[in-house]
């Protein structure tokens, strides 16, 4: 197959595309490196533009150049806390950008669109692990900027021949050692990575935020799903709507839940270092646990995580930041 991947240069576009390449797929990239530099790019063999999803010319042109099987759609700003200080920079790059770009695939006819949606679409639910038919009702505009994504989306493809496949990932988490990929996200906002730059010696502390939620150790609880097995469900939804001829939506997790106390005490095991841990206020727009059921995935794409201890991922991020 034929790949439009957006956001190849960031965390988890530069593995899926390693990926496709390993599973003898061929990928197009299409990154603005506002996010990201070109560290996890210059690993990967693929050509591509470095443009923005909105450069509606472009994007056109090359959609009509190059006959692509599939756009697989990752580009997105992802931080939580700046999306409830700057809400409109999320629904601009997020959602009118994106639809900017699904406009443009509906047009070309290309026949498969896969989108990175997230855990946030849920906000704080009440049935844990989350089905995918729990109520969406995201609970800061970064869940809702993908929301709305997903509602035009699955619209669009109830108008077009364009058949669209939704994965709402838990905590992405690893890196892909084998290639010399990781998590490098600048500034760095995620647990894993963040505690373990402090392992390294690059930061004073790793914080924990709330440690008066309704959990076992008072803080947060989250899925942590090894970015190569997020990888990988790409592919076999791809395979599933060009086969199927059907639009789904997936959760993607491990099913596991870790709190934020089991992440630093796994990271201080993997390492042998101790942690300086701080204990701040909880913060704005966190849930007190995330914990994907990921059964429909299984069941329906013949998917199965293969990389799910906690360990085995604080590793191989650790192996690769080690490297850096
Ligand atoms: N990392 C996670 O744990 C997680 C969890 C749930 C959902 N997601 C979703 O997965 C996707 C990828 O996340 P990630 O962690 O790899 O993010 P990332 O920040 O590492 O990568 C995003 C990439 O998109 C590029 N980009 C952003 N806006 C663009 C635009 N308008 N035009 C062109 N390129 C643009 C950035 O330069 C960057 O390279 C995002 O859509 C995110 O919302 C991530």
């Amino acid at each position: 197959m034929k790949v439009l991947l957006t956001g190849a240069a960031g965390y988890i576009g530069s593995h899926t595309a390693q990926r496709l390449l390993d599973s003898g797929h061929e990928v197009y990239f299409i990154d603005n490196l506002s996010t990201s530099d070109k560290r996890n790019l210059s690993k990967l063999n693929i050509s591509g533009d470095f443009m923005d999803i909105n450069d509606v010319e472009k994007v056109q042109e090359l959609l009509h150049t190059h006959r692509f099987d599939a756009v697989m759609h990752f580009a997105a700003f992802i931080s939580v806390g700046e999306s409830v200080q700057n809400p409109m920079k999320y629904f601009y790059n997020n959602t009118a950008k994106s639809i900017s770009l699904i406009q443009s695939a509906v047009e070309a006819k290309v026949p498969c669109f896969v989108f990175s949606s997230t855990a946030a679409v849920y906000g704080m639910p009440k049935e844990i692990p989350i089905p995918e038919e729990a109520k969406v009702q995201p609970m800061n505009p970064y869940g809702l900027s993908k929301s709305m994504v997903e509602q035009v989306l699955l619209e669009a493809s109830k108008y077009s021949d364009m058949e669209t496949i939704i994965f709402r990932y838990f905590n992405a988490a690893g890196a892909d050692t084998t290639h010399g990929l990781g998590e490098l996200h600048d500034p760095e906002t995620h647990l894993i990575p963040l505690t373990l730059q402090h392992l390294l010696g690059k930061r004073d502390s790793i914080s924990i935020f709330g440690t008066d939620y309704p959990t076992p150790d008072g803080t947060c609880i989250r899925d942590y799903i090894h970015v190569l097995d997020l990888a990988d469900a790409h592919i076999l939804g791809m395979e599933y709507a060009l086969r199927e001829k059907k639009s789904n939506i997936f959760n993607l997790g491990n099913g596991q839940g870790f709190s934020v106390r089991e992440v630093i005490q796994t990271a201080e095991k993997v390492t042998g270092k101790k942690a300086n841990v701080i204990e701040a206020p909880r913060r704005e727009g966190d849930p007190p646990i995330l914990v994907a059921s990921s059964e429909k995935a299984k069941r329906e794409l013949g998917w199965v995580p293969q990389r799910n201890s906690l360990e085995h991922i604080i590793k191989s991020q650790w192996d690769f930041m080690q490297k850096l």
